[in-house]
């Protein structure tokens, strides 16, 4: 039995890119019978560059709402918000004594994100050791993320390594950064990775006429409507083909070889099939942004599984470092 942990910030409403890139894979992989899902919103982590509350509680009820319209089964597994399990801050405090310095001040995710936002503060430092505490108190094992995550995983191996090795007893499970390959990187409207930071992200879950209106916006060559096409260096093809049916895919890719089809076509029939794929998603996602105390429910049953497992970790670790009796 395999115990699978991912989080997702809660820093801005999911996109088609962690989608199709994280929460599709990882409901795919919780579908194994084999398989015990624990699936979290890391809105603690999301504090280390957003400071508005209710922008942030919007958030969280919306990639809460994602998980569910993409039919994660909240009930075999295990589905909860970061901060409502204390835990979480209270292992973080006991790792970051056990982190060297020196870890944390190379990770190139830090680096990138100094480099980048203006507020330097000293939770995007310690980021990683938060981030090992959701992972060490839950055991898990596969963590599936992208490829970006690795330096962060291994980092959770280190800590937990060190912390078992000076408490003298082997608490924490290590867990193997099990880098998921198939996790693609989706490309955004300008055909760099579709991120929030890079304001180039499609949101399915829009009303229909501003969700075509940002298909509209993919970036395409300056080809005329007779021209033939290249469809491998084209991001609405790329995007086509990543959610339409294998045939659909062969046609379009048919009709940009041959000319006579323009990229208005084939934006249109991309904003169609977002329509067609994820009619039922969208609804669902509707249904529970409407009816929040449904979703605060089906949260707050996941809060308290979740406790219970992260109270015997913290158990076991309070008592080596001499916390309890
Ligand atoms: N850092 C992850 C990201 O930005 C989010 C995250 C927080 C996470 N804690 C985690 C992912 C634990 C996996 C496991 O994508």
């Amino acid at each position: 039995m395999a115990r699978i942990l991912t989080g997702i910030q809660s820093s801005g409403r999911p996109h088609l890119g962690n989608i199709l890139g994280a929460i599709k894979p990882a409901i795919e992989l919780s579908k194994n019978p084999q398989n015990e899902s624990f699936f979290f919103i890391a809105d603690l982590h999301s504090l280390t560059t957003l400071k508005n509350g209710a922008e942030r509680g919007e958030y969280v009820r919306a990639i809460a709402a994602t998980w569910l319209a993409f039919g994660f089964d909240y009930k075999k597994n295990v589905f909860w918000r970061q901060s409502r399990v204390q835990e979480h801050t209270e292992l973080n405090w006991y790792l970051n004594c056990f982190t060297p310095f020196p870890m944390l001040a190379n990770a190139t995710s830090f680096k990138d994100k100094s480099e980048k936002l203006s507020d330097v503060n000293a939770g995007l430092f310690t980021y990683p050791v938060l981030q090992a505490a959701d992972i060490l108190l839950y055991n898990a094992n596969i963590i599936p993320v992208g490829k970006d995550q690795k330096q962060h995983l291994e980092m959770s191996k280190d800590i937990a390594n060190r912390f078992n090795i000076l408490a003298g007893e082997d608490i924490l499970v290590l867990p193997e950064p099990k880098i998921d390959e198939r996790i693609m990187t989706i490309p955004g409207l300008d055909g760099q990775k579709m991120s929030k930071s890079y304001h180039n992200y499609i949101d399915i879950f829009l009303p229909e006429n501003e969700l075509k209106k940002v298909t509209k916006k993919i970036l395409s060559d300056s080809k005329q409507l007779e021209e033939p096409k290249d469809p491998d260096n084209d991001i609405t093809f790329q995007l086509y083909s990543l959610v339409a049916k294998e045939a659909d895919v062969e046609t379009m890719r048919r009709n940009y070889l041959n000319g006579g089809y323009g990229y208005g076509h084939a934006k249109q029939a991309l904003f169609e099939c977002f329509m067609e794929v994820f009619a039922e998603p969208r609804r669902i996602f509707n249904y529970y942004m409407e009816n929040t105390e449904e979703l605060e429910s089906i949260l707050v049953e996941g809060e308290a599984k979740a406790r219970e497992i992260a109270q015997e970790t913290i158990g076991k670790v309070r008592k080596v470092l001499g916390f309890s009796s």
